[in-house]
C-alpha cells in the first residue's frame, strides 16, 4: 500500500464514522414526538408540593412544569431537543440543559445551543388547586 492508497483508506473511514455520527445527531433531533396532553395535576398532592414555591419546577408525564419566579406555571417538554437529557428550570427564569449546556426561555425558545430546536409548550390553566396541562 502506498502513501496516497493510505491517506485514501484513512478519508473513508473518518468518513463513514463522520456520516454515522451524525446520522445519529440527526436522529435525536428528529426524535421529538408530538401527542395531544391533557391532563391534570392537584397541587395539594404532597407529588407536587414543590410546585407552590416560586423558582421550583416538578416532571409529569415527560413535561416540566416550573411555577416560575412571577407565580405563573410553564409546562414545556421536559427533554431537551439536543439529546434528550432532562432539564431544569432556574430562578434567573430559564430552563437549562446540564449535559451540554443548551438553554431555553420561558415560551421555550432555544437561547443557547447546542440544541437548535425550541421545546414543546403546554398550556397551563389553574383552578383552585387544579393545574390543567394540555395542548
Ligand atoms: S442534551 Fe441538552 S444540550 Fe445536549
Amino acid at each position: 500500500m502506498d502513501r496516497s492508497e493510505f491517506f485514501s483508506k484513512i478519508g473513508i473511514l473518518y468518513g463513514v464514522a463522520l456520516a454515522t455520527s451524525c446520522l445519529q445527531s440527526c436522529n435525536h433531533e428528529l426524535a421529538k414526538v408530538t401527542y395531544p396532553v391533557d391532563f391534570t395535576i392537584n397541587l395539594e398532592d404532597p407529588k407536587y408540593l414543590s410546585l407552590k414555591t416560586p423558582a421550583n419546577f416538578a416532571f409529569v408525564n415527560e413535561i416540566i412544569v416550573a411555577y416560575t419566579i412571577h407565580k405563573t406555571y410553564i409546562a414545556l417538554a421536559a427533554r431537551c431537543t439536543h439529546q434528550a437529557s432532562l432539564i431544569a428550570y432556574y430562578d434567573s427564569d430559564i430552563f437549562f440543559c446540564s449535559k451540554h449546556g443548551a438553554t431555553f426561555n420561558t415560551n421555550g425558545e432555544v437561547t443557547n445551543g447546542p440544541a437548535t430546536q425550541n421545546l414543546i409548550v403546554y398550556k397551563t390553566s389553574l383552578i383552585k388547586s387544579d393545574l390543567r396541562i394540555h395542548s
